[in-house]
């Protein structure tokens, strides 16, 4: 009996020190993580020989994705390839990856994503069903290079993986400010990259209308100042994605926000017009008037136009933030709300959505609206996409609708990544039932336009969307925080191979903003400031429009600076044990700041742009200094006074004032370091 279990416990340690590595126990820098992973400590080492073959060889999809995928592997490693392309006419080869799929995936909700991978010390094996899955498993390929002095090489590993939800979304606000078309397919490799597969294009705001339409043209000739999408480049988005296993969403914001539709349409308005394209940011007036029959005329040309033009089956209709007041002003309406015994605004705005669904129905589309549009009359066949809280989320589920969450995955409020990957569709506390669950599809991170244009608008959804994009693919249970961050400094550079520009652009805009002298002053400065979060940068005393520079440094800086969380964690660790190592790199960090302000007062001599920044210069080298007080005074036993704290906390105050509608983002860190001093 003794000698039995002595055995299965020797079974046990030796079966987990070889196979059984959780995540945790072998850093990885998958991202999303996947569902199942296990590595088998070898190595596949890559060489100028590796070949990728597909079975069976005649999806041009997959063959074209797996030559992409050979060529970044090749761009990152130098290696000279002998395979060129790979077509139908491709011969199975023995050396490298083989991958083997069933059946060409469709792009649509539901579809299966799942796939396996396992790499052995000699070859490479993907298995997928779709080959949608397939290309979900060639970009954890990627993810796995890895280097070391000898070379490059895959870690031998087991992956069995399928994603959690089934709609993990962007929505990219293409509106406000107009985005080129290499904008949208740049993210969407991004997109690709880190699994996510849904592409919401928001295409009309009160501030330009941005497709093409045949039937009803004077919507982009008059609505987009020349600046939108014809029907061909929507073609070739969708095409894009679709190479991707990515749906294309499109939405089309009405009854509001479509000051755009009704500058060439005024006679729809429930005001009389003229209307033009509204420069400025805000919730508008001007609203379709759902009480005439012109009106259904109208949305029944133009949706039969889009519904051909996009082969999503989901229509987002918008339905948001309509503020009711021209309704309210119009004699007719009124009347026509009486007669039909229509109480509200809410109930007009119902009954403008049920007659969009009639369309929609008639040529075979989904509706899909911003949470506004759930409302009790509305039939069960919509799909509410939740932005103001999660309540309404759980009450659609609850009722039976479909749900999707975006609330909390605003990325241009510039909030820590942090916040958005804690942020859950389905939180463990959750108080739906396992089938009311079953009625959140999933998610989508929100890139609203007012404040980015196409030089900054990378910057604004990655790397944070990676983050995101794991909360979507990846077991709820993966939560580790730090661990997120690690991985996704890692994924985010990866991601500039794709033409993604939220990195390289910063020295860029720096560069503009020196007017190209010596950028490290600068830099070093905004290296640790952020813009002010939420919407506090339009109360800052400028007017921003659709017109306005968005080239300062707010514009620059980063929504999350790496640098300030760096040195949080420093200090943090710096606390608990009085490391030498870790001073010395601290006060590197706090003399180069202190250092910096004068360099900094020079280039801003020739640069009138960053004045504005002058004095936030000057708060970053007072608390640099008292850093490195502190730091010298924990080392040498000294007791602090009072007066010293007071003064100390004062200049965090005044240090909490922003800049350029930018903060200092290393104040948390500095006001915890004085608050830990060793009082008299
Ligand atoms: C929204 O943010 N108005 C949907």
């Amino acid at each position: 009996m003794k000698s039995h279990i002595l055995l299965l416990i020797l079974f046990i340690l030796i079966t987990f020190s070889v196979y059984g590595e959780s995540p945790k126990m072998q850093q990885h820098n998958l991202m999303p993580i996947p569902s199942n992973i296990e590595f088998t400590q070898n190595q596949y080492r890559l060489d100028s020989t590796f070949t990728i073959s597909i079975l069976p060889n005649n999806n041009n999809r997959l063959n074209e994705y797996a030559t992409r995928v050979l060529r970044r592997i090749s761009g990152r490693t130098g290696l000279f390839f002998t395979q060129d392309f790979l077509t139908e006419k491709s011969k199975p080869a023995t050396i490298g990856l083989t991958i083997s799929f069933k059946r060409e995936g469709e792009v649509r909700l539901g579809e299966v994503e799942s796939y396996s991978l396992t790499i052995e010390k000699t070859k490479l094996i993907l298995k997928s069903e779709t080959d949608i899955g397939a290309f979900r498993g060639l970009e954890t390929l990627l993810q796995l290079l890895q280097a070391d002095e000898k070379g490059y090489y895959f870690p031998t590993v087991k992956i069995e993986d399928k994603p959690r939800f089934s709609w993990r979304g962007l929505m990219i606000d293409v509106s406000r400010h107009f985005m080129p078309i290499d904008m949208v397919k740049r993210n969407i490799d991004g997109m690709a990259a880190v699994k996510m597969n849904v592409l919401h294009l928001h295409l009309s705001e009160d501030q330009g209308f941005r497709v093409e339409c045949k039937s009803l043209p004077k919507l982009h000739e008059l609505g987009s100042d020349g600046l939108y999408f014809t029907h061909e480049q929507i073609k070739e988005i969708i095409k894009y994605a679709n190479e991707r296993g990515i749906r294309v969403m499109p939405e089309f914001d009405v009854p509001g926000h479509s000051t755009s539709w009704l500058t060439a349409y005024p006679e729809l308005a429930s005001l009389p017009g003229p209307y033009t394209i509204e420069r400025n940011w805000g919730v508008f007036d001007p609203t379709f008037n759902p009480t005439i029959e012109e009106t259904y005329i109208f949305f029944d040309k133009f949706f039969k136009e889009m519904s051909e033009l996009f082969n999503d089956e989901f229509m987002h209709i918008g339905g948001d933030e309509n503020n009711g007041k021209q309704w309210n002003k119009n004699p007719s309406i009124q009347k026509f709300m009486k007669e039909n015994g229509i109480k509200d605004n809410h109930e007009l705005q119902s009954y403008f959505n049920k007659r969009l669904l009639e369309i929609l129905t008639k040529y075979n589309k989904k509706m899909v609206g911003w949470d506004e549009i759930f409302q009790p009359d509305m039939p069960k066949n919509i799909v509410i996409q939740s932005w103001r809280g999660q309540k309404s989320l759980i009450e659609s589920a609850q009722k039976g609708y479909q749900g999707i969450l975006s609330n909390g995955y605003y990325i241009d409020l510039v909030q820590p990544a942090e916040f958005h990957y804690l942020n859950d569709p389905i939180p463990a506390d959750t108080p739906l039932s396992p089938e009311e669950q079953k009625f959140i599809l999933g998610g989508e991170a929100t890139m609203w336009a007012e404040l980015v244009t196409n030089e900054t608008v990378d910057s604004r959804i990655w790397p944070r969307t990676i983050a995101i994009a794991e909360r979507f693919w990846s077991p709820g249970n993966v939560r580790d925080v730090d661990d997120m961050y690690r991985r996704m400094e890692i994924i985010s550079s990866q991601m500039e191979e794709l033409g993604l520009t939220h990195i390289s652009n910063y020295e860029m805009m720096l560069r503009r903003l020196t007017n190209n002298q010596n950028i490290t002053p600068l830099k070093n400065l905004v290296d640790v400031v952020e813009p002010v979060k939420l919407y506090a940068r339009h109360r800052q005393g400028k007017k921003y429009t659709q017109y306005t520079p968005y080239t300062r440094v707010v514009d620059a800086a980063r929504p999350e600076s790496m640098t300030a969380r760096r040195f949080g964690k420093l200090v943090d660790e710096f606390m608990l044990n009085k490391n030498e190592e870790i001073r010395t790199e601290l006060r590197f960090m706090l003399m180069n700041w202190v250092d910096n302000h004068d360099e900094f007062l020079l280039i801003t001599k020739s640069s009138p742009v960053i004045q504005e920044m002058t004095k936030m210069s000057f708060n970053l080298r007072l608390l640099a200094e008292t850093g490195l007080e502190i730091l010298d005074g924990s080392m040498n036993g000294r007791i602090f006074l009072d007066e010293w704290k007071t003064q100390k906390l004062k200049l965090i105050e005044a240090a909490k004032i922003p800049y350029g509608q930018t903060e200092l983002a290393l104040n948390p860190t500095f006001e915890k370091l004085i608050n830990s001093v060793q009082m008299k």
